[in-house]
């Protein structure tokens, strides 16, 4: 059986897109670190099940993500795909599913990681924005990249659109990224990802 398990924290969004995806898997399981995620409702409207692992009954990092591995390993998933996870994780955990944890992040890495991507990128002046699928390393936004889509950023926009736009171009990229992935078409080596069958066009999206 092959299973992906999402894992989020808020909105859930880009979950939704990969609910809504037609993924090549037999399950998809959502976990939430925050039991009022918004993303939580959506997936169990939707038929999907949900697990919530409350970091907030855990004294530290290192025990909550030891609770959240055990989770995730009741259901032997391929592919753990972070959707707006916002849990800095242990390098334990990272390690433990090297090659198998993915994540979309808004911004046209390794250009600005963290927070406020689009805040940033306005207050920067740079002229293309975007977002970023990528293999999850112990560094924060940081690892191989799968995919990227980018976008201009045009003379009058404001945060709010910009972010919306770049949404738009995150809900496409993940479901390409774990489709591939699911088809077993990624291989990663070092800090390179190559897919086959893929062109140059496939990976940078304008
Ligand atoms: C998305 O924009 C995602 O890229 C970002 O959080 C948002 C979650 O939205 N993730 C990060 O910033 C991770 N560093 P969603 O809950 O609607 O998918």
């Amino acid at each position: 059986m092959k299973t992906l398990v999402i894992l989020i924290s808020g909105r859930g969004s880009n979950m939704q897109a990969l609910l809504e995806a037609q993924l090549p898997v037999d399950r998809i399981v959502v976990v939430s670190n925050n039991p009022d995620a918004e993303g939580l409702k959506t997936a169990a409207a939707l038929g999907i099940q949900t697990a919530t692992i409350d970091h907030r009954v855990f004294s530290n990092r290192e025990a909550f993500d030891a609770a959240l591995a055990e989770e995730i390993d009741h259901y032997q998933p391929e592919l753990i795909a972070l959707a707006g996870f916002m849990r800095i994780l242990t390098r334990d955990f990272v390690l433990r599913y090297q090659g198998r944890l993915m994540n979309i992040h808004p911004s046209l890495l390794p250009a600005f990681p963290g927070l406020h991507t689009h805040q940033r990128a306005l207050q920067e002046g740079v002229k293309i924005h975007g977002c970023t699928v990528h293999f999850v390393t112990s560094a924060l936004d940081h690892g191989p990249i799968v995919i990227q889509a980018a976008i201009p950023i045009l003379a009058n926009d404001t945060c709010q659109t910009l972010a919306k736009r770049v949404l738009q171009q995150e809900h496409r990229i993940y479901s390409q990224a774990v489709c591939w992935f699911m088809h077993g078409r990624i291989r990663l080596c070092g800090n390179t990802v190559t897919v086959s069958e893929a062109s140059i066009h496939d990976f940078v999206i304008f």
